[in-house]
């Protein structure tokens, strides 16, 4: 098995610049690697929370900063990397069995998060023994 975290990426979505103002946008199977079943979004996070705190076994995210910045933690059980989120085109595509957290969000952050699976609360791990116990299952 490779490094799991090998397989975050990390993109930068076009950006049409004009005096009204910027422009972005995402195709499903072309700017993000899969079909869109799941948008969610994150905002009004009060000072000093964190969001996240999971992984998954089959869904993967690609997750935005459309305003304001936050610190993305991505681990996988050994190492871990901080991406800090600040850019309207930047996505971090979070693979199935890498566990994220997000810190430090200014105020006015809003996170989109584009999915593809439906929400399903059995494909998280919430529980960090939980996770040492997939990522065993996923050596073997
Ligand atoms: P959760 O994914 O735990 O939030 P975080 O982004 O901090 O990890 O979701 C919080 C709650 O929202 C949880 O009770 C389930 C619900 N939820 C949905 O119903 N649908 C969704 O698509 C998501 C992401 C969450």
């Amino acid at each position: 098995m490779g490094r799991l975290l090998d397989k975050v990426k990390i993109f930068e979505f076009s950006k049409v610049c004009d005096p009204r103002g910027n422009l972005s946008f995402i195709e499903e199977g072309c700017h993000v690697p899969f079909s869109i079943k799941r948008v969610f979004y994150i905002y009004d996070v009060p000072g000093g929370e964190t969001r996240g705190g999971h992984a998954h076994r089959e869904n993967s995210t690609v997750l935005i900063a459309v305003s304001g910045s936050f610190d993305l933690h991505l681990s996988d059980g050994e190492d871990e990397i901080v991406v800090r989120m600040n850019r309207a085109n930047k996505g971090v595509l979070i693979p199935p069995g890498v566990w994220d957290s997000m810190h430090d969000f200014t105020t006015g952050t809003v996170c989109l998060a584009l999915c593809d699976h439906h929400y399903e609360e059995e494909d998280y791990i919430r529980d960090l023994d939980e996770y040492n116990e997939f990522l065993k299952s996923l050596r073997n």
